[in-house]
């Protein structure tokens, strides 16, 4: 298992501390990523007297009106200043993936082309999928849903591991601690001094004739009956009752921003940390690429981390759009007492931990990567939620109608009891990410986007090289397991929005659908609408290249305390960790998991153990 040990000694350390300009040599925690897992991990321990280095790959937009206004944020995924443009895989099926509507190409003189038509001598980059490499993670581009996953989601992992602090009933209470529960002020259920302001938006789409029609539709199409649209907006989906997995229906999104719409999350709890008088030992170092995790040997079997290698300069990871092949960036090491801990997200974290020789053995070796733990599964068992959407024209521009609500259904599917569907509804057009995206279909756009939350494929991500500087190679394996049952669902929401916009045809119809079943044709058969579905899925919650498992299975990267098994102070606090993806939308979960870590880690030293 143990080829190879970098041995670190005390003189080496001493001499690399002269130097680093920011980063001192030694802190007691490393963390590597500062979005949703790693940043709030970040801050809690040197909020508990920690000294504490994060280092992030990007530098700080927070102030960047593209990023910290949240429904600026399609404006925020377009902006090269924050943009780690990955281009992946659907499957390995050649003819598949030539059929994807936005596939990407560069073109010979510059630029991208989106589309099945490429112009001669364009080279085909694949399917684009955003990141966020700025401090504060995907969490300073993300649309700000926030849904806490169902109950079986976290005990799934108590199941699994046997760990019983994962139960849905105690992870509750991390969402109180960190939540500032604007939008339900009264609910004792709900957290109110937190970091994370949490607002319920689309309230104001009952301002709208247009937005009232529709949203009268959906909950007749329902059977809500007589309930008032302004109550159903402001149904809380994560309140704290027992029913509320298997309850199916209209509610309000919630969003991590304030009032005022200004994006919260990451970014601003790190800055709050930063500049807070108790003058916390939080260091915060931008522009640092973490290459490798630099182990030592101790006198046990298993080797420890004992801190990390990082190219120092900006732009320096080659998805960043200002990617500079030349400006290699100048190589530094920094060491930590206690704990390194990875958070680079759910494709960074499996290609940090592969370059420093955890991972599927073969792999490694393929690229003369020296092996510490033969790990399998880093980089394997990649899930997501799929995707797809309904959009129609009306017959006329729409009035004034903004914001989205969601919608939960349950498809005929679906395992257990449990809504599998989640829809959000209004007058904009989202059909997955491409350089440029969306498209603007006019002021008569009205969309459901459909998202399948247990979807049942097993994606990976491999090294292309050993090159930290190269992106790793990515594939979601769309539809190859379970595809038919994940295929029905997703009709199945496809076709309920289309009812619900042919039920109110008097007012705003005939519409003219965009797709699945594309104007003027009117007739798709389910086959044909699934085929299109199948071909044009999109994904962007990825989650699980670095799994909790159980003690014994040889898949499981971490254990049920988040750390890397095989080796010794080392963590994966990141969306990487959950097992399967959790709910529908992975950003509140995971600020959630990044809070059970901090009490794992915080547990640890209690105990005085290494
Ligand atoms: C466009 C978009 C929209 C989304 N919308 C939603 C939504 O509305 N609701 C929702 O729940 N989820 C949404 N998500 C998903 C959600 O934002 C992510 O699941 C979440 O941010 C994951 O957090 P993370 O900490 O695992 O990783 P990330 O947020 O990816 O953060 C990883 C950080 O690590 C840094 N990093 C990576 N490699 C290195 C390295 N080698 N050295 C140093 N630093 C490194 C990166 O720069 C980044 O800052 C969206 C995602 C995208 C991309
Ligand atoms: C905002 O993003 C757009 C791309 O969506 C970009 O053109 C613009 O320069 C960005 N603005 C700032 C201040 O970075
Ligand atoms: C919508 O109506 C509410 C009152 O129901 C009001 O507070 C709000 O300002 C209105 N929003 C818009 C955009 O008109
Ligand atoms: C929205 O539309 C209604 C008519 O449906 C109109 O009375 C109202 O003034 C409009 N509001 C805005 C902010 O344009
Ligand atoms: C459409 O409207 C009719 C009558 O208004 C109602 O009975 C029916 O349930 C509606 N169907 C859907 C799918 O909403
Ligand atoms: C390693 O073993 C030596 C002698 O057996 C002992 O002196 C030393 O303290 C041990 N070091 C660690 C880190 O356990
Ligand atoms: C790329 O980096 C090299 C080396 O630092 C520099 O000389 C060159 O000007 C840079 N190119 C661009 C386009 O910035």
């Amino acid at each position: 298992m143990l080829s190879h040990i970098a041995i670190v000694t005390a003189l080496a350390s001493i001499s690399i501390a002269a130097t680093l300009s920011q980063a001192n040599a030694t802190y007691e925690y490393i963390v590597v990523g500062s979005g949703p897992g790693g940043g709030p991990l970040a801050a809690n321990l040197a909020r508990a007297g920690h000294t504490v280095l994060l280092l992030e790959a990007g530098d700080d937009q927070g102030s960047n009106p593209n990023i910290s206004q949240i429904l600026n944020f399609n404006r925020a995924g377009n902006d090269p200043s924050t943009r780690w443009d990955f281009f992946v895989k659907h499957s390995d099926d050649q003819d598949r993936e030539a059929k994807y509507e936005h596939l990407v190409w560069k073109k010979e003189d510059e630029g991208f082309y989106v589309g099945t038509n490429p112009p001669g001598n364009a080279q085909q980059l694949g399917i684009y999928y955003p990141r966020a490499g700025t401090l504060g993670g995907c969490a300073m581009h993300n649309a700000g849903v926030s849904a806490m996953p169902p109950a079986a989601d976290w005990d799934h992992i108590a199941d699994m591991t046997g760990d019983e602090t994962w139960r849905a009933a105690n992870m509750r209470k991390y969402l109180t601690k960190i939540e500032n529960a604007v939008y339900t002020p009264n609910d004792r259920n709900h957290g109110h001094s937190g970091y994370l302001t949490l607002t319920q938006s689309g309230v104001n789409v009952a301002n709208s004739s247009d937005g009232r029609t529709l949203i009268e539709a959906m909950a007749q199409a329902l059977g809500l009956g007589n309930v008032a649209i302004e109550d159903l907006l402001k149904r809380d989906m994560n309140a704290d009752d027992a029913q509320r997995d298997e309850s199916t229906g209209i509610f309000g999104q919630l969003r991590h921003a304030d009032a005022q719409g200004r994006r919260v999350g990451t970014n601003t709890y790190i800055r709050a940390t930063l500049k807070d008088p108790q003058a916390f030992p939080l260091t915060v170092q931008l522009n640092s690429l973490v290459t490798k995790v630099l182990f030592t040997a101790s006198n046990s079997s298993s080797p420890t981390a004992v801190g990390v290698e990082y190219l120092y300069g900006k732009s320096l990871y080659s998805a960043d759009p200002r990617y500079n092949a030349s400006a290699e960036g100048e190589v530094r090491q920094v060491f930590a007492s206690r704990e390194v801990i990875i958070a680079g997200g759910v494709f960074n974290t499996p290609q940090i931990m592969k370059l420093s020789g955890i991972g599927p053995a073969a792999e490694l070796e393929k690229h003369n990567i020296p092996v510490i733990v033969d790990l399998p599964g880093v980089g394997a068992r990649m899930a997501d939620n799929y995707e797809t959407s309904l959009i129609s024209l009306a017959s006329r521009d729409l009035i004034n109608t903004s914001g989205t609500h969601a919608v939960m259904l349950k498809s005929s599917v679906a395992a257990g009891r449990e809504r599998d569907l989640y829809l959000f509804c209004g007058a904009f057009s989202f059909e997955g990410y491409w350089p440029g995206f969306p498209t603007d279909y006019g002021k008569s756009q009205y969309e459901c986007a459909v998202v399948y939350i247990p979807s049942r494929n097993a994606g990976s991500v491999l090294l292309r090289s050993s090159n930290p500087r190269d992106t790793p190679e990515i594939n979601f394996r769309f539809y190859e397991n379970g595809g038919d049952q994940d295929l029905t669902a997703m009709l199945e929401g496809v076709k309920w929005a289309r009812a619900v916009f042919q039920n109110v045809s008097s007012s705003l119809g005939p519409w003219k659908e965009v797709h699945p079943c594309k104007h003027p044709r009117t007739d798709c058969s389910e086959e044909e609408q699934k085929d299109w579905i199948r071909l044009q899925t999109y994904s962007h919650h990825a989650t699980s290249t670095c799994q909790i498992g159980a003690d014994g299975d040889k898949m499981a990267v971490l254990d049920s305390k988040f750390r890397v098994r095989g080796v010794k102070r080392l963590r994966v606090v990141d969306a990487s960790a959950f097992p399967r993806v959790p709910g529908a939308f992975p950003v509140l979960p995971t600020f959630v998991l990044s809070e059970k870590a901090t009490e794992s880690i915080l547990e640890d030293v209690r105990k005085g153990r290494e």
